[in-house]
């Protein structure tokens, strides 16, 4: 795993900028896979900035969403898919319709999931994920206790969650109780991740994450497994994890050898 800190949001969103320009540059059609919250918006800033500038291009990019409320339609404004059009994909030359985010008003939700995984198989697979990380550990809506195999499904969200989420609607009890989400284990078939995290109330979430035991109680643990993870933190996010040093270490490293060291 990449650990790569930064004082400020700003530097990560940057950092994280430039991995998935050169990624798009690498290759034109990419499949991305994408997250909303407050996480990626400086990500989704940079890339703006980038597109505007004429410095990459989404024309060919195919992009899947994590997740979706499930219950709300795409033109709800809290809703994942008015959220990804309004800070993202209205600000870029990214052909609309290559752009997936689960319906969350399939009324044949199961089918509608067996639908959503085809698609990311037809597309070629997630080239690259990007993630941002609940308070208690979640990646996507897998809550604590999700199946580190699990796939695309119905879920009922956890009350942190609901807590957590509760700041974008008048009141908690307009928060949905469920989601259609992506599975630790379709996430886990990317071929590369990013998780971006900023703030002190993360920290707890990013050492067990990092350097915690792998347990389906924090299903971002699940990424100790996977080979190609880079992990985009603020120096508060950073501030539990008890290996900073070689962390450091290993960013320098790469710098002397012009190579990404995983
Ligand atoms: C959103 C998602 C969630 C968020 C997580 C962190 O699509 O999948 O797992 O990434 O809840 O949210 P923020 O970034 O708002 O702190």
């Amino acid at each position: 795993m990449r650990v790569i800190i930064r004082k400020t949001y700003e530097e990560i969103s940057i950092e994280a900028a430039n991995l998935v320009r050169a990624r798009i540059e690498k290759k034109p059609d990419l499949v991305l896979g994408l997250a909303t919250g407050s996480s990626p918006l400086g990500l989704y800033k940079e890339l703006i900035n980038m597109n505007r500038k004429k410095l990459i291009s989404f024309k060919k990019v195919r992009t899947f969403n994590l997740d979706e409320y499930y219950g709300l339609k795409g033109d709800h404004p809290q809703s994942y898919r008015y959220f990804m059009d309004t800070n993202f994909f209205n600000h870029i030359d990214i052909d609309k319709t290559n752009t997936m985010v689960p319906d969350g008003t399939a009324k044949d939700w199961e089918e509608f999931c067996i639908y959503y995984e085809n698609q990311i198989k037809k597309s070629g697979g997630i080239d690259l994920q990007v993630l941002g990380i609940g308070s208690d550990g979640h990646i996507a809506f897998n809550e604590p206790g999700s199946s580190l195999a699990s796939r695309t499904r119905l879920v009922a969200l956890d009350a942190q969650t609901i807590e957590d989420n509760a700041r974008f609607f008048e009141n908690k009890d307009q928060v949905p109780r469920f989601a259609l989400s992506m599975g630790v284990g379709t996430i886990l078939e990317a071929k590369e991740i990013i998780l971006i995290a900023n703030g002190k109330k993360k920290a707890p979430a990013i050492a067990k994450a990092i350097e915690g035991p792998i347990t389906s109680l924090i299903s971002a643990s699940a990424l100790q497994m996977h080979p190609r993870v880079t992990y985009f933190l603020d120096q508060e996010a950073a501030s539990e994890l008890k290996r900073i040093d070689y962390y450091k270490f290993v960013e320098q490293a790469e710098k002397e050898i012009g190579k990404e060291i995983f």
